[in-house]
């Protein structure tokens, strides 16, 4: 791809990566993902906003082959993906300065062994004048790194926002056009690496909404040039509000707790509660992170293995601890052989879900007519708490 233009000074960059499946060796990338960069040239200088993965330094440093001189290069965040070709771009550019947040210049030493006489740190609110062009640095920590800032560039009214907002969407789209694919690409992405930090994004949200925004652009996926439909999104996810919705999460080996989680959901979808269902064995668990931002309420299905719960039931819980969601009920359902202590294990390996636990239901076995009952009693519970949400 070669730069293209979003105003007469400002340009996209950077690379496509249609082909990644799996960010940070953790996070599934159904729809591949973007590496922006933007450039900004004012009537004296002119700066280089974040780079690109440098398994995709060539794409940019080929895009780069047309630009005589680079004066600034701002880095927003640490992370390899963004910061990964800074040294490239100064061997390049030797005369360029890095500038960042006082947070990011150690973690650039760290991780890309920059040296600290080309990093200069930017204050929050601190503004750089390329002539014509100004530029201010916004501190937003824990988007996703304690370290990571957007800048608005005024002028032209362009927030540049890095992993804030991003969405990983390989698409030849510079604006977002396919809304519904953007959407859940962004959602995706807050669930997974911001939903753990809802506090802290909400002010972050506050910070930048000080800005009169014309576009935002992001690190990662299109840019929007309409940027209402995102931050009204953000603005859901990280409200206090749930939604009457359950996530249930499982792993069946014989057929007993299957049994069980199927008429569990049909009791909750009769009682008119949504059910987002995940066999633990097949699930996108990007799609189970997507789930975990609106819902109610957890419940676990699990076998039991060795006492405990099954261990792929071990990870998502993990999961769900760490991504801390707004849930607030949980309950266990499963079969278990012999005996069981998977309702004990489960219960300390939520420690950060602030959830009112509702009564689980363990069966001996193939369930019976009581294992439904139970089931029909956990259903109601759980359509009249969320009743009264
Ligand atoms: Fe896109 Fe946190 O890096």
């Amino acid at each position: 791809m070669k730069i293209r233009k979003i105003t007469d000074d400002v340009s996209w960059l950077g690379a496509i990566d249609w082909n990644r499946r799996v960010f940070d060796a953790l996070i599934p990338l159904p729809d591949g993902t973007s590496y922006n960069a933007y450039l900004v040239r004012g009537k004296e200088k002119t700066a280089l906003l974040d780079t690109a993965d440098p398994e995709k330094s060539n794409v940019l440093m080929y895009q780069l082959g047309s630009v005589d001189n680079i004066d600034y290069i701002i880095a927003h965040h640490a992370e390899q993906d963004h910061s990964g070709s800074i040294p490239l771009v100064l061997e390049k550019y030797p005369q360029a300065q890095v500038l960042c947040s006082p947070k990011c210049k150690g973690m650039l030493q760290d991780h890309l062994h920059v040296s600290p006489d080309k990093i200069t740190t930017v204050e929050d609110g601190e503004t750089l004048d390329l002539g014509g062009k100004t530029l201010e640095f916004a501190h937003t920590p824990w988007v996703h790194w304690p370290e990571t800032m957007c800048t608005y560039l005024r002028e032209e009214k362009i927030l540049f926002s890095c992993d804030f907002f991003g969405s990983h969407v390989a698409t030849t789209d510079l604006y977002v056009r396919d809304k519904a694919l953007v959407y859940e690409a962004a959602k995706r992405y807050y669930a997974e690496i911001m939903m753990p930090f809802r506090p802290v994004i909400r002010k972050n949200l506050a910070r930048v909404g000080r800005f009169d925004i014309k576009y935002i652009a992001p690190s990662h996926g299109p840019v929007y040039d309409d940027p209402a439909f995102i931050i009204d999104a953000y603005n859901d996810w990280v409200s206090e509000t749930v939604k009457n919705e359950v996530v249930l999460p499982y792993i069946s080996m014989h057929g007993s707790t299957q049994a069980m989680v199927d008429y569990l959901v049909a009791a909750l979808a009769e009682r008119g509660v949504k059910v987002h269902l995940f066999d633990l064995n097949v699930t996108d668990i990007g799609k189970l992170a997507i789930a975990l931002v609106d819902a109610a309420t957890i419940v676990v299905g699990t076998p039991t293995v060795h006492l405990g719960p099954h261990p792929g039931v071990f990870y998502a819980a993990h999961l769900a601890n760490a991504l801390r969601p707004k849930l607030r009920y949980a309950s266990v359902i499963g079969s278990y052989g012999w005996s069981s202590k998977a309702i004990e294990k489960i219960s300390e390996l939520i420690p950060n879900l602030k959830v009112e636990i509702i009564d689980p239901v363990m069966c001996q076995g193939h369930p019976r007519e009581e294992t439904f009952a139970a089931l029909d009693q956990l259903a109601d519970t759980i359509a009249q708490k969320h009743a009264e949400l």
